[in-house]
C-alpha cells in the first residue's frame, strides 16, 4: 500500500475495498451528508479494531465483538501507546445497517459497519494511513462496550487508504502489500462480472471442449478418419489453449495482487494452464514425429494421453473449486447454475462410460479398429498394425 494507490483510488472515484487476504476486509466511503461509512469483515471471532493512522498511539480506533446473544458491541477507543486502548472520549460513531451492495465473504465471524463525521479527534481525508488488528479470544463480559479486550494475535497497517469517495460508487478493489490491479473495472461493471466471465470462458475450455474433444481423439477416429486430428486439433489446441489463456490472463489483469497464491483453485489453476502448454507441445510433436512405419508407441504420445487424461480431471476439479471460491468471496451462486454444472459434468462422465464400453471395444471392423497398443494411424485414416 502506498500514496499511488490512494491516489489511484481518488482518480477512479469509488469506494475501497479493501482485504487482507481472507481475514481482514474493510469497505469505505462517504453517505450524501458526508459521514463516512465503513464496514469491516473479520475472519477471527473474538474481536476487530480498525483504526486510524499507522500506530496505536493516536489511533481513533473502533474495536468491535459479538455480545452475548450475538449482536455487536461497537466500542470506539483511543491509546496512548501500544497498551490495552481505553473507550473514547469521542462519542461520534455509531453502528449502522450494512448497505445492501456491500456481500458479507462466508469467511467473516464478524461483520458489522458504523458511521462517523470525517471531521474528529483524527479527521478522515483522502490520504488518511488506517491499521487493524483482531484476536479469536472474545472479551470476558462481551455486553459492556467498556469490556477489556486481549491482546491481538493478527495486526496490520494498511497505509494510506481513500475512504471519501461516494459510498454508492463501485468497489475500488485493493489488497494489502501488494497494490491494486493492473486494469481498472471498466465503468458499470463490477468485479464479480469479471470472476462470472472467468468461470463461463472456463466451464467451456475444461468441461465442454474437453468432453468433445478427448471423445474424439478415444472413440472416433475410426468414424472420423483424418478429420479426428483436425477436430482434435481445433478444440483441444485452440478451444480450449486459448480460451484457457484468455480465462487466466482476465483474472491476473483486474485482480490485485498477491496473484496465484493462498487457495488450491489458484495454485492449481496455474499448474493447469502451464501443463496445458505442455500438453499442446507434446500432441504437436506427437503429429510431427508420427510414422506410418513405427512398431511402438512413443513415450511423447503416451504422455500426451496421460498427461491430457489428468489434466481433463484436474480441470473438471478445479471448476467446482472455482465455484466454491467465488462463493466463499460472499457472492451468490444459483442452485440453477450448481445443478446446471453437476449435470453436464454427469452427461459427461456416463458419454465416457458409453463411449468405453460402446465405442472404444469395436472389434467388427478386424484390423481397422483402433488400439494404440496395436496399431498406428495413417494421414489416410487407415490403420497398421504395430506388433
Ligand atoms: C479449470 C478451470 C479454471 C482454471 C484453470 C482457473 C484458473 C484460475 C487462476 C490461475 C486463478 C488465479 C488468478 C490470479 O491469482 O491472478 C483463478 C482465480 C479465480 N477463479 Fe478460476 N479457473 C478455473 C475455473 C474457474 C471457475 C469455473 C470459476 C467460477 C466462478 C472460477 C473462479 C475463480 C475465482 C473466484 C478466482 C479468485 C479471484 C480472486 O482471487 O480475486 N475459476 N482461476
Ligand atoms: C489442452 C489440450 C489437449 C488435451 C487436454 C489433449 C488430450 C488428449 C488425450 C486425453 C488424448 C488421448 C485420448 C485417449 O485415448 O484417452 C489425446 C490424444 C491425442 N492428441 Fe491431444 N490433447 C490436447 C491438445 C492436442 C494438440 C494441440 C494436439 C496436436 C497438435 C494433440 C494431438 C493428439 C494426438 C496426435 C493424439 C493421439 C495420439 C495417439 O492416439 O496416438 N492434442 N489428446
Ligand atoms: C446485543 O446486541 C444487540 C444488537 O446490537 C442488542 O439488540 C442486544 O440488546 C444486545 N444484547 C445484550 C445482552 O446486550
Amino acid at each position: 500500500m502506498n500514496i499511488f494507490i490512494a491516489l489511484l483510488a481518488t482518480l477512479l472515484c469509488s469506494r475501497v475495498r479493501l482485504c487482507d487476504g481472507t481475514t481482514f476486509c474493510v469497505v469505505g466511503g462517504v453517505d450524501s451528508a458526508n459521514n463516512a461509512i465503513i464496514t469491516i469483515h473479520s475472519a477471527s471471532q473474538g474481536w476487530v479494531g480498525f483504526g486510524t493512522g499507522s500506530r496505536m498511539a493516536g489511533s481513533s480506533m473502533y474495536v468491535a465483538w459479538r455480545n452475548s446473544t450475538g449482536g455487536v458491541v461497537l466500542s470506539p477507543r483511543q491509546a496512548s501507546g501500544n497498551i490495552l486502548p481505553q473507550i473514547s472520549s469521542e462519542r461520534i460513531a455509531s453502528l449502522v445497517a450494512t448497505p445492501s451492495s456491500i456481500t458479507t465473504p462466508s469467511w467473516a465471524k464478524i461483520s458489522f459497519s458504523f458511521k462517523r463525521p470525517l471531521a474528529g479527534i483524527v479527521t478522515l481525508t483522502s490520504s488518511t494511513s488506517y491499521i487493524y488488528a483482531m484476536s479469536d479470544s472474545a472479551p470476558e463480559n462481551p455486553d459492556s462496550p467498556a469490556a477489556a479486550i486481549g491482546i491481538h494475535s493478527q495486526r496490520r497497517s494498511l497505509g494510506p487508504v481513500d475512504m471519501t469517495q461516494s459510498i454508492d460508487s463501485p468497489d475500488q478493489i485493493l489488497s494489502v502489500g501488494g497494490g491494486g490491479p493492473i486494469l481498472s473495472l471498466p465503468s458499470g461493471t463490477t468485479y464479480d462480472m469479471i470472476l462470472r466471465t472467468h468461470g463461463i470462458i472456463m466451464f467451456v475450455a475444461w468441461v465442454l471442449c474437453p468432453a468433445v474433444g478427448i471423445f474424439i481423439a478415444r472413440y472416433l477416429k475410426n468414424a472420423m478418419g483424418v478429420w479426428w486430428f483436425r477436430a482434435h486439433f481445433m478444440i483441444m489446441g485452440v478451444g480450449t489453449g486459448l480460451l484457457t489463456i484468455a480465462g487466466i490472463t482476465l483474472v491476473y489483469l483486474y485482480k490485485a495482487p498477491p496473484h496465484f497464491d493462498d487457495s488450491p483453485h489458484r495454485v492449481g489453476g496455474l499448474v493447469i494452464g502451464i501443463a496445458m502448454v505442455a500438453q499442446i507441445v507434446l500432441g504437436i510433436v506427437a503429429d510431427r514425429m508420427f510414422s506410418p512405419t513405427r512398431t511402438a508407441v512413443p513415450w511423447w504420445d503416451k504422455a500426451h494421453w496421460w498427461l491430457g487424461r489428468g489434466l481433463a480431471v484436474l480441470g473438471i476439479l478445479n471448476v467446482f473449486g472455482g465455484i466454491l471460491l467465488f462463493q466463499s468471496f460472499g457472492y451468490p451462486v444459483s442452485l440453477v447454475i450448481k445443478v446446471l454444472v453437476s449435470f453436464t459434468v454427469g452427461v459427461v462422465v456416463a458419454a465416457f462410460v458409453y463411449g468405453e464400453f460402446r465405442l472404444g471395444q469395436v472389434h467388427h471392423m478386424a484390423g481397422k479398429s483402433y488400439d494404440p497398443e496395436q496399431t498406428a494411424l495413417q494421414s489416410d485414416g487407415s490403420y497398421i498394425p504395430l506388433h
